[in-house]
């Protein structure tokens, strides 16, 4: 039995249904224009009984796949056959317990765990989903890949192109929308690198436009292979919980991908008996970029088992683009208005009773820095998890006694333009609408005289 044969695309919508052969480069179901999934006939699989099954890989580390933090699960996403999959090393992460942070933020000791995806080859998540997007595009014969990229995808991308030559990228990204570490990582591994005048919303409906016309792989996050890949992040978690599920999963929401692989994933354990009990899902939008925050709680659209209102969602998005409103925000990773993933982002809602919140940039950079203050770096975007967590512990939604995994998304060396401003700079603070820096750790500017230096120490302490 060919794993292809036993996996298929599918369209999300239950009404349409519609379902495409593995072969099909799809980023849409071309019937009905809904979203697609990778769906798997998993009574004609080989699917492990328990979830220590997996532990098993741990020895295998000298086997490129099976040392992947995402294809060591190959197992739950089967679309092709091991040995096909293409690996950078991805999903090396760790799951940090944070007692310190805990209690700053209402939460007994170890009770917050911090999903550090900043130790990915190239410094964030995405590289979960690009492993399987890209062996899907290999397996197609693709010359080209590319994608519109707040600069981690773009990044992912071009780090996984230099490494495999298995296609040449193609980035495209918005004029000064993109902090410069990522975009120093896709000059330097030699992507194509188109930039936009506009923003992510302008670049991704453009790569939309031209990747059909020239045959060219889309790896955005509306390619489905893309958010199998993701799926692992949340079996890394439950594997350093011993696979018993925390209570909470907290992630900040930009294109909705993660959000969307994360409700994929439990549902599909659940379904399979591989876990008892699906995690609580909060997405946490930016203020300035919280479309998914106005239809969720504003709006009140649900999912409601694929019956949910599309022309509502439509017709948001739709006044979004007529006004031409541009998202805003600090957390350039996440300033996005017209999230690709909206429709499968409710779904994952419904399936884990999820909740969305959405964050200030001052809490968002102050978050952040309390995140960095307790050793681990990460970009502006994974500074509004721990605010989220913070409002939902205020709110009473989390409890002092609840399991919370925090997912850092990208690594702080990414924008360090934006960690040195609110550190040090109060006119880019203000310029920002950042108010107090509470967690702010300026330098001390001092003579070069010992005295003076000694002064300066004594007034740290
Ligand atoms: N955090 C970081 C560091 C990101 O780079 C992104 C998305 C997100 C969070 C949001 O994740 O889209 O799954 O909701 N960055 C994309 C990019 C859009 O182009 O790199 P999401």
């Amino acid at each position: 039995m060919s794993l292809q044969r036993a996996s298929f695309q599918k369209c999300i919508s239950p009404e349409c249904g519609a379902m495409f052969d593995l072969s099909q480069t799809l980023v849409a179901c071309p019937d009905c224009g809904h979203l697609l999934d990778i769906c798997y006939e998993w009574d004609r699989l080989k699917v492990p009984e328990r979830l220590d099954y997996f532990e098993q890989f741990w020895s295998q580390r000298r086997n490129p796949q099976r040392f992947s933090g995402v294809w060591r699960f190959h197992e739950l996403l089967p679309f092709t056959e091991i040995g096909d999959c293409l690996t950078i090393g991805e999903g090396q992460t760790v799951l940090q317990q944070a007692d310190r942070l805990a209690n700053l933020v209402g939460l007994q000791p170890g009770k917050l765990l911090l999903q550090y995806e900043g130790f990915n080859p190239s410094g964030s998540f995405k590289d979960n989903g690009m492993a399987a997007a890209l062996t899907h595009a290999s397996l197609q014969g693709a010359k080209f890949a590319a994608c519109a990229s707040t600069g981690n995808t773009s990044a992912s991308l071009a780090m996984f192109a230099a490494v495999t030559a298995a296609v040449k990228a193609i980035v495209f990204v918005g004029s000064g929308k993109i902090a410069y570490g990522k975009l120093s990582q896709a000059l330097d591994y030699g992507a194509c690198t188109i930039q936009i005048e506009g923003d992510f919303d302008d670049a991704m409906q453009r790569v939309r436009q031209v990747c059909p016309d020239l045959g060219i792989y889309l790896v955005n996050s509306v390619n489905p292979f893309r958010l199998e890949g993701q799926k692992t992040i949340m079996l890394r978690v439950l594997e350093a919980l011993r696979w018993e599920p925390p209570d909470w999963i907290v992630v900040p929401g930009g294109n909705l991908g993660n959000s969307s692989s994360f409700g994929k994933i439990f549902g599909e354990l659940k379904m399979l008996g591989l876990i008892d009990r699906i995690p609580r899902l909060a997405v946490i939008n930016a203020e300035g970029a919280s479309t998914l925050n106005h239809l969720y709680n504003e709006q009140h659209l649900r999912w409601q088992g694929g019956q949910f209102s599309a022309n509502q969602m439509e017709s948001c998005l739709d006044s979004l683009r007529d006004s031409r409103a541009a998202a805003q925000t600090v957390a350039s990773a996440i300033e996005i208005n017209l999230p690709v993933n909206l429709a499968k982002c409710l779904r994952a809602l419904e399936i884990t009773d999820g909740v969305v919140r959405d964050v200030s940039d001052e809490e968002i950079l102050d978050h952040k820095a309390l995140i960095g203050r307790h050793g681990f770096g990460c970009e502006p975007a994974s500074g509004a998890s721990l605010a989220g967590v913070r409002k939902l512990r205020e709110e009473g939604l989390i409890s002092e006694s609840d399991r919370v995994v925090c997912i850092l998304t990208g690594h702080g060396l990414k924008d360090p333009d934006v960690t040195v401003g609110y550190h040090t700079n109060p006119a880019w603070r203000e310029e920002k609408g950042i108010g107090q820096a509470t967690s702010a750790n300026p330098p001390t500017t001092v003579p070069n005289e010992v005295e003076q230096i000694i002064a300066a120490i004594r007034q740290f302490h």
